[in-house]
């Protein structure tokens, strides 16, 4: 766009100096006109200053013809095309064309005097006059091009740099806007605390704003929904609690009655669904986004603590629960009620899922940096398909027999984040049937 605006604009400022000297060359041939009397037609004779004035330096010079209207040639360049008359014509007023005469351009400018001394008379053809004058278009050419050259030349310069300031500027414009989404993508998936503004652009301050207002409106509607787990759950317990005694003191009043049956199943149930109260009481604190305390311990322990507890439940399911450390000891921060809930579950759901006379091994084993409690069967495995899902709440594979919530994994990843440790899952002997299955929880060493 700017190389034809340029062209068009280059080519009406080279015509107007030479259409200026074309308009002197036509007053100059103006003044050598002698009008027709009653005794001679109209005369044009060039003086030799005149001839010297019409010849410009750098080019051929200017040709040029004097006509009578519609009449005979009074002098000049016969090759010179007559001009039509245009219908609204004027006297004195000088016309401009292009013109190609044996193929050589040129500009014409052209005009129509009438004798001054007739004009008070009927227009008589004889008193007026077309003068004409051209001269070769190359040197309008050339300055057109000239110019075209100085303003085009320049802009291959100038618009690399404009394009590069565009995108730098862009770019750092567009910087801390690319932060602020870094760091939004970045977040924990339940830290709904406010974005910091002072990194942000004044541009999106306001969009910064409503953000916050929503993620805090959003956080006391989390809170509300927390605590009213923890309220029901809290709010549950007795009663379960009272059935539960109740169904054992009928139970022990009369063992063999034929409801005893019925009411060992009430009692089953009920220590089910306080384990269920228990963990959904747990996760709704092990949910709170407040900091938990998390003072250094010594990891093996815990694990080892953990797993003896669990020895008569294994050995009542005929399965070998075993312990392994390396070294006998391993430092890591963390919450022990929390990271022993973890462990409980990660070991309850080994010796529910592999079968009898399976082995099922508890290890902590300690690196540089790292400490990684972990608890693997033989039992069936897991489906890759369901691996990721299984740490989602109330997930169960299908198909499992056993009773369940499906709340543990979602507690133990619970925990694992609010240690910023590494939950993940994998089959413990890749090439066997069954696979088995290795939960690994990777602590920083302390
Ligand atoms: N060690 C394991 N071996 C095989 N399947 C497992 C194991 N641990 C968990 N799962 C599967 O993951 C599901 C979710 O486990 P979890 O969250 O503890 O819930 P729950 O044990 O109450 O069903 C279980 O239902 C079970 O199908
Ligand atoms: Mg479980």
């Amino acid at each position: 766009m700017s190389v034809a605006i340029t062209y068009v604009v280059a080519q009406g400022i080279a015509n107007t100096p030479y259409d200026r000297s074309l308009s002197s060359a036509l007053a100059i041939l103006s003044h050598q006109l002698e009008w027709a009397t009653d005794t001679h037609p109209p005369l044009l004779q060039i003086s030799s200053p005149a001839r010297i004035a019409l010849r410009t330096r750098d080019n051929e010079g200017v040709f040029w013809k004097a006509q009578i209207v519609n009449g005979a040639v009074i002098s000049g360049d016969e090759a010179l095309p007559t001009p039509a008359m245009p219908s609204d014509f004027e006297l004195d007023k000088i016309y401009f064309s292009d013109q190609t005469i044996g193929g050589y351009e040129v500009r014409l400018a052209y005009q129509w005097l009438a004798n001054p001394n007739q004009l008070t008379r009927e227009p008589d053809q004889q008193q007026r006059v077309l003068l004409m004058a051209a001269e070769g278009r190359e040197n309008r050419v050339a300055l057109a091009s000239d110019i075209i050259k100085g303003v085009i030349i320049p802009q291959f310069l100038v618009l690399p740099v404009a394009a590069l300031l565009i995108w730098f500027g862009l770019s750092r414009g567009v910087a801390p806007i690319n932060a602020l989404q870094k760091r939004l993508r970045n977040r924990k998936p339940d830290d709904l605390s406010t974005i910091e503004d002072h990194a942000t652009p004044v541009e999106i301050a306001p969009l910064v704003n409503a953000m916050n207002d929503l993620l805090s409106r959003l956080s006391s509607s989390v809170d509300a929904q927390r605590r009213f787990v923890a309220d029901a759950a809290h709010q549950l317990k007795t009663p379960l609690a009272g059935l539960r005694s109740q169904a054992e003191l009928a139970l022990k009043a009369a063992p063999n009655d034929p409801v005893a049956d019925n009411l060992r199943k009430i009692v089953s149930g009920t220590v089910r669904a306080t384990r269920l109260i228990n963990q959904l009481l747990l996760m709704a604190s092990a949910e709170h986004p407040d900091a938990i305390e998390r003072p250094r311990l010594n990891a093996t322990q815990l694990a080892r603590d953990v797993t003896e507890q669990w020895v008569p439940e294994a050995m009542k399911r005929g399965i070998d629960l075993g312990f392994e450390s390396d070294p006998d000891s391993a430092w890591v921060r963390g919450h022990s009620l929390l990271l022993t809930e973890a462990l409980n579950n990660l070991i309850d759901n080994a010796l529910r899922y592999a079968p009898s006379n399976s082995q099922v091994t508890v290890a902590v084993h300690a690196s540089h940096h790292k400490v990684t409690l972990s608890v693997q069967d033989n039992g069936p495995g897991i489906d890759p398909a369901d691996r990721e899902r299984i740490f989602d709440r109330f997930f169960r594979v299908l198909g499992t027999q056993t009773h369940g919530s499906g709340l543990g994994l979602a507690i133990v990843k619970e925990i694992a984040q609010r240690h910023q440790a590494e939950l993940t899952v994998q089959p413990a002997h890749p090439t066997q049937t069954p696979p088995g299955t290795r939960f690994a929880l990777t602590l920083t060493a302390d």
